[in-house]
Order: C-alpha cells, then structure tokens, then sequence
C-alpha cells in the first residue's frame, strides 16, 4: 500500500482516484472546488461513494503555495499525481493563469518532494499532452504520425506549459532526486464533462447523442482529426507508467495512442447508434489549435519499454460510452 497524493480531481483525477482506492492505496483527493462541484463527482461518487469521496478530500488552492507544500510536507506521499490545470481553451483565455497553474505549481511541488529526505525517490506523474507539440517554422501541420522525439513547438500557451512541464520533470529527476514520470495524452472521453480543452467537441457530441438529441454544433470542420484515448485506457496508462520499474524507462515523458478518428468518423460511428444524428461544424478559436496538433502519435517506445496497449478502439468506445452515458437503445 502507498500514500498517493491526487492534486487536480477533474476529468482524470475522477476515474484516478477510485481506481488508486481499489488497489488499496492510502489516497488523498485534493481541489479547490469541494467535491460536489466538481465535474468529476458522479463518477467519484459512483467509485468510491459520497462519504468515501469526502473522508479523502482535501480543499486546496494550488496557487496557494504555503498550503500546497504543507500539505507535502505532513502527508509525505509516496507518488503524487499533480493534474491541476488549465487546458487548452480555457488557457488562452487567461494565458497568465495558465502559466502560473501548469508550470510554477509544478515546479513547487518538484521542489518540496525533493526536499522531503524520503529514503526513496518520491514518485511524480504529470500528464502532458498532444498540445505539447506543434508545426515547425512555415509549416501549418505537425507530421501525421508524430514521434515521440520530434521538436515541440507548440502554439498554444497550454502545450507551452507542458512542455516547460516535461523540461522540468527531466530536470527534477536528474538533479532533485525527484522520480518524475509523465505521458503526452490524446485527447480523452469518458463520462465526465471535459474541464475547456480543444477536444471537448468530441466530447459534446457523445453527451448530446446520449441524451437523444438529433442535432449538435461543435467548433470544428468535419476533417479534424486528433489523437482520442478513452479512459480506461488513460488511467491504466498512467497507472501503468507510474508503477513501472525505473530501469525500464529509457526517458521520462511518453507519448501514448490509442485511435484518430476524424469529427465526421465520431459523427458516423454515433449515427451508426443512435439515428440520425445531425452535426452541424462552425470552427472558432480552436480550430486553429487543433490544426497545429498531431493527427496520430507514435507510441512504439511506451510499448516496448513498459508494455503499453491500447485495448479500445472508435467502435469500443462509442458502444461502452453511450451505455455509460445512459443511453437507451430503442426498441
Ligand atoms: N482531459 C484531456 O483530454 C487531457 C488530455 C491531455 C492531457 N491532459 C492533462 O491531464 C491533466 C488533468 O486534466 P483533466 O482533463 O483531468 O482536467 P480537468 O480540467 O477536468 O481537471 C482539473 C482539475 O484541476 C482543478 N484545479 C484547477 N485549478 C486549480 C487550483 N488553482 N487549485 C487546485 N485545483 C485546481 C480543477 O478544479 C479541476 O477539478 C492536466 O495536466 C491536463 O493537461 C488532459
């Protein structure tokens, strides 16, 4: 049994954490929203139920430092998995807040691990994401298959977070005895409302379907295609990778993949469910944003150097989603 500290209990953190409860770990919940609003608490709760959720959870402002790093300090944890962010969206709309959430909350929380004498190295995992890369100089587009070593020039304030991020996880491990460990994400779907990030639109599409709505608007052209990942496999990746052995790991952050499916590919699979089902596309400010992201990642060195498998695919995931979104087929 561990001592996991889950910093950030959104959209992942939700899923994380009863998943960490029922390996039986010691697993404390950390947000600065109490745990009825945040966009995770039906998925908490149907996890590990109201007062399983309550007793773990521990109300905290990460821009808070004092608090963040005494919280370190008494809880002591054996890994923690910082996911306190701003995605995408939301980040270019305050790219400041972005910074001083994803990157310098980051950085003290490196700092306070490695100062904490632990006889072994305290385990970090940050997740980055497909943002973290972008197109090179009088290019529009990343390459279709984008490697994990590939220069990141992303064009968002998120992905420039995130790759600050990967820099200083490299950092606190080499020099901080900090054991950092993190994975670039697609864009992720589960039952959770998404927390502002440019994939959201595939996203409201499942929500809309399940509910029996015949049309939705999304914000993007019908050809965009990104990397998506359901989240059970999230979870298992980041589970996986936390839990793999040091010397196994021949770098500390890996891209993950699982599928690329295009809007109008989601669009199919959902009609192909549910009827018809309309989908209107007027792009906005995230077009651009997903323009500049890899169509699909390459995932070869996480497969073989821990083993990484995705095991659902479009089809999967549609079928299992809209079932957990409630949707009934009709008779
Ligand atoms: N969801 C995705 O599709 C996706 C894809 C790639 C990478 N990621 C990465 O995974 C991590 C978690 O993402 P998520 O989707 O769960 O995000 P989310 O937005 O759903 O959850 C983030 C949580 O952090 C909390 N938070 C924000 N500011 C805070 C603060 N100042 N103090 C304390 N808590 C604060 C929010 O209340 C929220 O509950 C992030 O690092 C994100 O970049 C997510």
């Amino acid at each position: 049994m561990a001592r996991i500290l889950v910093i950030g209990v959104g959209q992942i953190g939700s899923e994380l954490g009863p998943a960490l409860v029922e390996q039986g770990h010691e697993v404390v919940l950390a947000d600065r929203l109490p745990p009825e609003e945040t966009a995770g608490w039906d998925v908490l709760t149907k996890g590990m139920g109201e007062d399983g959720v309550r007793r773990r959870w521990h109300r905290l402002d990460v821009l808070d430092t004092p608090a963040l790093t005494g919280l370190i300090r008494e809880m002591r944890p054996d890994t923690t998995y910082h996911l306190a962010a701003l995605l995408s969206a939301t980040g270019e709309k305050d790219p400041d807040l972005c910074w001083r959430v994803n990157v310098e909350t980051t950085r003290t929380v490196m700092s306070t691990l490695s100062k904490l004498g632990a006889a072994t190295a305290p385990r970090l995992i940050v997740p980055s994401s497909i943002a973290a890369f972008g197109p090179l100089p009088g290019q529009t587009e990343t390459p279709a298959v984008t490697p994990d070593l590939y220069p990141m020039l992303p064009t968002s304030m998120y992905g420039i977070t995130k790759v600050v991020g990967e820099l200083l996880g490299a950092y606190a491990a080499a020099k901080q005895g900090v054991d950092f460990r993190g994975l670039r994400f697609p864009g992720l779907l589960n039952t959770a409302p998404p927390g502002g990030g440019s994939s959201d639109f595939a996203n409201l599409m499942y929500f809309a379907a399940a509910a029996g709505q015949r049309e939705v608007e999304v914000f993007c052209r019908p050809d965009t295609t990104i990397p998506f990942m359901y989240m059970p496999d999230a979870i298992r990746a980041i589970i996986e990778l936390a839990e793999a052995p040091a010397a196994r790991l021949s770098r500390r952050t890996y891209n993950v993949a699982a599928m690329s499916p295009s809007a109008a590919d989601i669009a199919a699979a959902l009609a192909a469910r549910v009827g018809p089902f309309d989908v209107r596309y007027v792009p906005d400010f995230r077009q651009a944003i997903l323009d500049s992201w890899p169509r699909a990642l390459d995932d070869a060195p996480a497969r073989t150097d821990w083993g990484w498998q995705p095991r659902w695919d479009l089809a999967g995931m549609t079928d299992d989603l809209l079932a957990q979104l409630g949707w009934v087929p009709r008779a």
